[in-house]
């Protein structure tokens, strides 16, 4: 049986030739990358949401990190804060944001977007961003601020970046995030006796060895980080063969045995099911929703037949009507969160951006999620930002 790390080498070497797609690995990249391309505006750079594959150069550029080259029992989720509707953050969005009034109860971000790592054998290894987190928390006008990561690279075998986590816990004491979350893959690899940035999110083996693998790096996160931790059902381009099990089995398994939550991002599911021939109903009956502490929902496009994750639209009538079907669903879940790149806010017009927010605002009332008690949305006292981390 080859270990999770030998599967992992195989999907490297694979990832281009297991494509389902006519166009080719480099032509997708071209593509999104375009769409992930933002205007550079004061105090920020690279901003974008969420990490659904494939732009980690575009950020890399932007922000200068740096990148390592070589380099029980069941238990139930508690329920988060009832928050009610976000967008995540993109400084085009900012004017927006700043006017939406009620429409949006709270702000999603990317944290690592609003730091410089360094490297671990730096000192200080991270330098926070502190004109962009005083933009962003002038923007989102004492709305909680959610935390959806992009580098933790939680799946990856055989590495686990605990500076990293550590970066995340102390943004979390700074902006008390209600919850915090990353996405469920990897793309850091073992290469040649060192590691290697596979520079896009990659889908893990379903299998028990992953379970296991997997389930030390959650309690460390959990442990470290002074507030509830989910991870995101990642879109996936091409599949690691020989799972174990399903997709849904998978990730109740995951959850079931570590505590962690789940995002589940609808447009990542309607994008995967499209792509890879199976029903996004089927799969969202065999999930435990129980486990589902955040809703994502975005819009995509179409290349020559394959469907992509792009954030670069509103909503499409599919992912409407999985989130009509999942949102009185799960009983814990504390946000519905739209997530739009900047690079497209202008083409898709915000007036429509807005009518989205406020049909999600209208399913999430009539789920019967309401809103939680005058205050207890809002995030204990935010500590003054900082210029620089450890
Ligand atoms: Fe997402």
């Amino acid at each position: 049986m080859p270990s999770v790390t030998t599967k992992q080498q195989a999907a490297v070497a694979q990832m281009h030739l297991g494509l389902m797609s006519t166009t080719s690995f480099d032509g997708i990249v071209a593509v999104l990358k375009q769409t992930l391309t933002v205007p550079k505006l004061p105090g920020f750079e690279g901003c974008r949401p969420c990490l659904s594959g494939l732009d980690r150069p575009i950020i890399r550029r932007h922000r200068h990190a740096w990148h390592p080259l070589t380099g029980g029992r069941a238990k139930a989720m508690r329920p988060l804060p009832k928050l009610g509707v976000g967008l995540a953050f993109q400084a085009p969005l900012a004017p927006m944001i700043e006017a939406a009034g009620d429409d949006l109860d709270y702000i999603e971000v990317v944290p690592d977007i609003l730091w410089t790592d360094r490297g671990p054998t730096e000192a200080p290894r991270y330098i926070d961003d502190a004109e962009g987190l005083a933009t962003l928390l002038r923007v989102a006008r004492g709305r909680p601020i959610v935390a959806h990561g992009i580098g933790m690279s939680i799946g990856s075998a055989g590495h686990f970046d605990r500076g990293h986590v550590a970066q995340v816990g102390r943004w979390n004491q700074q902006l008390c995030f209600p919850w915090h979350s990353d996405h469920l893959a990897w793309h850091l690899a073992a290469s040649e006796g060192g590691r290697m940035d596979v520079g896009i999110t990659m889908p893990l083996p379903r299998d028990a060895a992953t379970l296991e693998m997997l389930e030390p790096h959650i309690r460390e996160v959990q442990a470290r980080v002074a507030a509830p931790f989910l991870l995101e059902n990642s879109v996936y381009y091409f599949d690691i063969p020989d799972g174990e099990m399903d997709e849904p089995t998978f990730l109740n398994r995951l959850c079931r045995t570590s505590g962690c939550g789940l995002v589940l991002d609808l447009h990542n599911l309607h994008t995967n099911a499209r792509n890879h021939g199976f029903d996004a109903f089927d799969l969202l009956a065999e999930l435990e929703l129980d486990h589902v502490g955040e809703l994502h929902v975005a819009g995509g496009m179409e290349l020559d037949g394959f469907d992509l994750d792009a954030h670069s639209d509103t909503v499409p009538d599919p992912v409407w009507a999985l989130l009509e079907r999942a949102l009185p669903r799960c009983p814990n879940v504390g946000g519905l969160t739209f997530e739009l790149f900047g690079s497209r806010f202008d083409s898709v017009v915000e007036e429509r951006v807005r009518r989205d927010l406020q049909r999600m605002k209208a399913m999430w009332r009539s789920a019967g999620h309401g809103r939680a008690a005058a205050g207890s949305s809002r995030p204990a006292r935010r500590a003054e930002p900082r210029s620089a981390g450890a």
